[in-house]
């Protein structure tokens, strides 16, 4: 078998970071959050103060993105994660930054075995090949009561409605855009995490992984 490739899609705050990390951890892979990508290109945007609809100026600041920046604790307020499902909308956004996750995926770091990448689009545009796809999902109400409670904890003052209300806009804009948009792969196994806790749902993550490893040995038998 060549390098290990995971592929976690699903929509915001369904569990994907928290699951991907304990997933490389226990099959020594390394991990790229591509959503830190678009978080880093709204970032750099802002920054610039270019309009996020203007999609060409967006494309030439996501080609110029340092890899070095994505643990940028900023990348992670509400503000640049709305510019960044407005920014993650264009096709030459995307492309400037489909290469990066290619060469992560097939060429991952010395000492590792392969990578898991969690997004939108992995199992179904960045890598169509990945040994196991999974769709990790979870309720409007079950998403916007985790991102509530996260919010809570960092201490910010919270508006329940508004981050609800939120969320189902960026589900809209992730599902609806002509490029890329947030769909299970054909051969993709749902994960819907709405009644789970983080243990419950990385054990089920692990028996979808083994199971696929093992079909896929049985074939290259
Ligand atoms: O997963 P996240 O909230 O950090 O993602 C930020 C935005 O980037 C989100 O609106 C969707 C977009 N995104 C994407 O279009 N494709 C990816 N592979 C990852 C994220």
């Amino acid at each position: 078998m060549g390098a290990l490739i995971i592929a976690v899609d699903g929509p915001a705050a369904a569990g994907k970071g928290t699951l991907s990390r304990r997933l490389a951890t226990e099959y020594k892979l390394a991990h790229l959050d591509t959503g830190a990508l678009y978080r880093a290109t709204a970032r750099d945007v802002l920054a610039a103060g270019v309009d996020p609809a203007d999609a060409e100026a967006a494309a030439a600041i996501a080609a110029k993105l340092d890899p070095a920046t994505l643990g940028d604790p900023a990348l992670r307020t509400e503000a640049v994660g709305r510019v960044a499902s407005i920014v993650s909308a264009h096709p030459a956004v995307r492309a400037a930054l489909l290469e990066y996750q290619r060469n992560f995926a097939y060429h991952p770091p010395e000492g590792t075995i392969g990578a898991v990448l969690d997004g939108r689009d992995i199992g179904t545009v960045v890598c169509p090949q990945a040994t196991v796809k999974l769709f990790v999902t979870a309720s409007l109400e079950a998403r916007s009561g985790r991102r509530l409670r996260e919010l809570e904890a960092a201490g910010g003052p919270v508006d329940a409605a508004a981050v609800l209300a939120d969320m189902q806009a960026r589900d809209e804009r992730d599902s609806k855009r002509s490029s890329s948009p947030l769909k299970p792969a054909t051969d993709a196994v749902v994960l819907d995490t709405s009644g789970l806790d983080a243990d419950e749902a990385f054990g089920a993550a692990v028996s979808i992984v083994r199971a696929r490893i093992r079909s896929f040995s049985g074939s290259q038998a």
